[in-house]
């Protein structure tokens, strides 16, 4: 079984910090098996687009250079397909390091970060090697934030409040309206990120846009990612907008050079191929209301995903649940409380659907 909370085993040989020292390493994704699917990092299916692959071998002819600091080619790009200025986009070696900067911003050791939990499990990890403490807000039944317990979890200590959209990994979506409610109830001095890694998947139309929300409320940023479905998980591109003072913080807590001279180009060749990825975006969609289609007819309770995966609420049968995936070659995200499945191959689809029929008999749902 996955366990993103492994811990490290060695004793170092030098004075660490308590909080590295005891840090869970984050953990991976595993391969899949010979013949079998990997479907536990909600990476793409598809292979690199020719024009990506031809962009990363022109800009490898380059690489004995450093590349542009800023990546002012990437945030150009950006800041013109989202209609905003260049000076409200940070770009970053994939939107966890974008989500980092933020918390580096505002956030010192005693300070907090609110956010919903089951989300990202990547979040722990960002708040560990920062400082700030974690709170975490239990989902609702639903599978959704409960917006009005992350509302009282506010306090003085507050920095910053993260809003998964849709969220990683039940797949649930905030509508715009409860979410503006929300930012509009909240302290204005508090960072609230909407990280939106999943967007492109996303058809319900009242689904919270958090673009639309940057222009009323500067403390509002928009986490974006290309990892998803741009494709480039490989190669680590994400970016924040929002407020430029908000903006220059983040940029002000990122290293030089982070972004490669074959990621930044690669990015381009990627939004420039935007027309071409929409046809395998909406391939996913389809894949993903028809996964969830068959699931409801099985019998299961599954929340309404938006992303590019489903969430399979297994319960205290997740052990077992997880064996008869991996028997059928589908290797998923394992949760104490549930698995997550990445909507993948189309050959993939079948085996997936025989193992839940499979799992769903055992189950008392
Ligand atoms: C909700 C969410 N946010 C952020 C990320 C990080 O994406 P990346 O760092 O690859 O841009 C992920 C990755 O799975 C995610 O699920």
């Amino acid at each position: 079984m996955d366990d993103p909370r492994q811990q490290p085993s060695e004793t170092a040989p030098i004075k660490l910090r308590p909080e590295i020292a005891n840090a869970a390493v984050y953990q991976q994704g595993r391969p899949a098996p010979e013949g079998g699917f990997k479907l536990s990092s909600n990476e793409t299916p598809f292979p690199p687009l020719p024009s990506v692959v031809a962009a990363i071998e022109g800009a490898a002819e380059t690489i004995n250079r450093y590349p542009d600091s800023a990546a002012r080619g990437l945030v150009r790009r950006l800041a013109a397909m989202h209609h905003v200025d260049e000076s409200q986009v940070a770009v970053g070696p994939g939107s966890i390091a974008v989500l980092r900067q933020l918390v580096t911003a505002v956030a010192v050791s005693g300070d907090e970060v609110v956010y919903a939990w089951r989300s990202f499990e990547g979040y722990p990890s960002v708040m560990t090697l920062n400082g700030p403490t974690s709170v975490q807000v239990p989902l609702g039944a639903d599978g959704r934030h409960d917006l009005d317990a992350m509302l009282e979890a506010i306090t003085d200590r507050t920095r910053a409040v993260l809003l998964c959209s849709p969220n990683n990994p039940t797949g649930t979506v905030l509508t715009h309206d409860e979410v503006e409610r929300f930012v509009a109830s909240a302290p204005s001095d508090v960072l609230i990120v909407i990280d939106e890694a999943y967007l492109e998947f996303v058809r319900d139309e009242d689904a919270v846009d958090g673009l639309a929300l940057i222009a009323d409320h500067r403390n509002v940023v928009t986490l974006r990612t290309l990892s998803k479905a741009y494709g480039l998980a490989g190669l680590r591109a994400g970016y924040a907008i929002g407020d430029p003072a908000v903006i220059a913080a983040v940029r002000a807590s990122g290293l030089p050079f982070e972004l490669t001279t074959v990621t930044i180009e690669a990015a381009k060749a990627a939004l420039d191929a935007r027309d071409e990825l929409d046809e395998r975006i909406e391939t996913i969609v389809r894949r993903r209301n028809g996964i969830e289609a068959g699931l409801i007819d099985q019998g299961w309770h599954v929340t309404p995903s938006q992303g590019n995966f489903v969430w399979l609420p297994t319960g205290d049968d997740t052990l077992r649940a997880a064996e008869i995936l991996e028997r059928h070659g589908i290797i998923a995200r394992v949760f104490p409380e549930g698995i997550r499945v990445t909507v993948g191959e189309r050959e993939s689809v079948e085996p997936l659907l025989t193992a839940t029929a499979e799992i769903v008999r055992g189950l008392e749902v």
